[in-house]
C-alpha cells in the first residue's frame, strides 16, 4: 500500500465580508448573540459572478502553485460540495477545464459538511491501491446562495470559500484510520430541498423556502459533539492510537461552542484544535481544507504529527480520520508515542 504526502495546499475566500453588524441590519439578532452562541464574527459572501467551480478554481491553482506540479500531471479531480454550479457537470469537471487537467478524471461528492472528508478518504484510498499518483481535492461552497437570508436562525451561521489538497503517492504519511457513517433517518435536522423533489398532484416541487437551508439547531448541536467524538475514538482504535497521540484536532468548523464541546469530550486540549469559524463562518465542504491550507502554512503540523480530523453535517453524516501528516513524503525521526507501547501499535 503506497502512502500519502501532501504535496500541496490552497484556499480561496471570496472578497466582499460580510460582518455580525451588517447582520444586524438583515434579520432580528446581535452580535454579541452571533459571538456568544457560534463564535462567528464575520463570514466571506461571493461575488454575483463567483460560483463553487471559480472559488475551488482558485483554491486549486493555490495548491499546485505550492506543489510545483503541472495541471497535465493530476490523474483525478474529485471536487466537494453541495452547492454546484448547477447539478451538472461536477464542479470538478469545471475546474478539471479551468485548470487545463486534461489527463484528470473529475467528479463531486455531495454529503454535505461531510463532503471534504468523504472526497479525502477517498483519494487516499486511489493512492494506496496504486491505482493513482496525483489526486485532488477540491472542497468548495457559496452556501450564501442556499441561505435564507429571513431566518436569523440559520442566516448567521454560513459563509462561502473554498480550499484544495493535492495528494501524492509517497513512501510515508496518509490516513491510518478512518470511519465515514451515515443515518438519513435524521434527515430534516438539516436539509435544502431541489428541483428534483417529489411533485404534488398539480406538479408542483418544493416551495422556495423549503430549497434553502432548514435546521433543527438544537438538535443538530446535541447530536453533533458525541458523533464527531466518538468517531474520533473509532479512527484512533483503528489506528491503534489513543487519544494522548493526537497532535492536531482538525474538526469540520460549525460552531466554536461545537468545537470545544468535541474537544472537551475527548479530552483534548482546547489549544490543540484549529479554529477559523470567527473568520469565516461555516463553509460546509471548504472548511476542513481551508483550515487545513491556513493551519499548514502557519507551521501548526509537524512532519509526522497525528491530525485527527473530524466532521458532521447534513445526512446526517459524519465521520473521522487519523491522518499522518507528511509533505516530504519521508518518515520523519519517530517522535515518543503515549499509547503506540500500551496497545502495542
Ligand atoms: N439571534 C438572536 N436570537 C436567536 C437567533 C439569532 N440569530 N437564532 C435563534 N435565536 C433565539 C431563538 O429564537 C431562541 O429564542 P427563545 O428562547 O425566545 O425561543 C433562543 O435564541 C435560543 O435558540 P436556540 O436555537 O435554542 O439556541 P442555541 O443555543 O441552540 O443556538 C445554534 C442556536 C443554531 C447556534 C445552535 O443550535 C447550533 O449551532 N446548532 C448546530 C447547527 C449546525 O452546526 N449546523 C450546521 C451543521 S454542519
Amino acid at each position: 500500500m503506497n502512502g500519502t504526502r501532501i504535496a500541496g495546499l490552497g484556499h480561496y475566500l471570496p472578497e466582499r465580508v460580510l460582518s455580525n453588524a451588517d447582520i444586524e441590519r438583515m434579520v432580528d439578532t446581535s452580535d454579541q448573540w452571533i459571538r456568544d452562541r457560534t463564535g462567528i464574527e464575520q463570514r466571506h459572501v461571493a461575488a454575483p459572478h463567483e460560483t463553487s467551480s471559480s472559488l475551488g478554481y482558485r483554491a486549486a491553482l493555490m495548491a499546485l502553485e505550492q506543489a510545483r506540479v503541472n495541471p497535465e500531471d493530476i490523474d483525478l479531480i474529485i471536487g466537494a460540495t453541495t452547492t454546484p454550479d448547477g447539478l451538472f457537470p461536477s464542479a470538478a469537471s469545471l475546474i478539471q477545464d479551468r485548470l487545463g487537467a486534461v489527463n484528470a478524471g473529475a467528479y463531486d461528492v455531495n454529503a454535505a459538511c461531510m463532503g471534504f472528508l468523504s472526497a479525502f478518504s477517498a483519494a487516499t484510498q486511489y493512492i494506496a491501491t496504486g491505482a493513482y499518483q496525483r489526486v485532488l481535492v477540491v472542497g468548495t461552497e457559496v452556501l450564501s446562495r442556499i441561505v435564507n437570508w429571513q431566518d436569523r436562525g440559520t442566516c448567521v451561521l454560513f459563509g462561502d470559500g473554498a480550499g484544495a489538497v493535492l495528494l501524492e503517492a509517497a513512501p510515508y504519511g496518509g490516513p491510518l484510520g478512518f470511519v465515514l457513517h451515515s443515518d438519513g433517518s435524521r434527515k430534516l435536522y438539516l436539509y435544502a430541498e431541489g428541483p428534483c423533489g417529489p411533485r404534488d398532484a398539480e406538479g408542483n416541487g418544493a416551495p422556495p423556502h423549503l430549497c434553502m437551508i432548514n435546521m433543527d439547531g438544537p438538535a443538530l448541536f446535541k447530536f453533533a459533539v458525541n458523533a464527531m467524538a466518538n468517531a474520533v475514538r473509532e479512527a484512533l482504535g483503528k489506528s491503534q492510537l489513543s487519544v494522548a497521540d493526537v497532535d492536531v484536532l482538525l474538526p469540520h468548523q460549525a460552531n466554536l461552542r461545537i468545537i470545544q464541546g468535541t474537544a472537551k469530550s475527548l479530552g483534548i486540549p482546547e489549544d490543540k484544535a484549529v479554529v477559523t469559524i470567527h473568520r469565516y463562518g461555516n463553509t460546509s465542504s471548504a472548511s476542513i481544507p481551508i483550515a487545513m491550507s491556513e493551519a499548514a502554512r502557519a507551521g501548526r503540523f509537524e512532519e509526522g504529527a497525528r491530525i485527527a480530523i473530524c466532521s458532521f453535517g447534513g445526512g446526517l453524516a459524519w465521520g473521522s480520520m487519523i491522518y499522518e501528516w507528511s509533505t516530504t513524503g519521508v518518515a520523519p525521526e519517530r517522535r515518543p508515542v503515549a499509547a503506540a507501547s500500551a496497545s502495542g501499535g
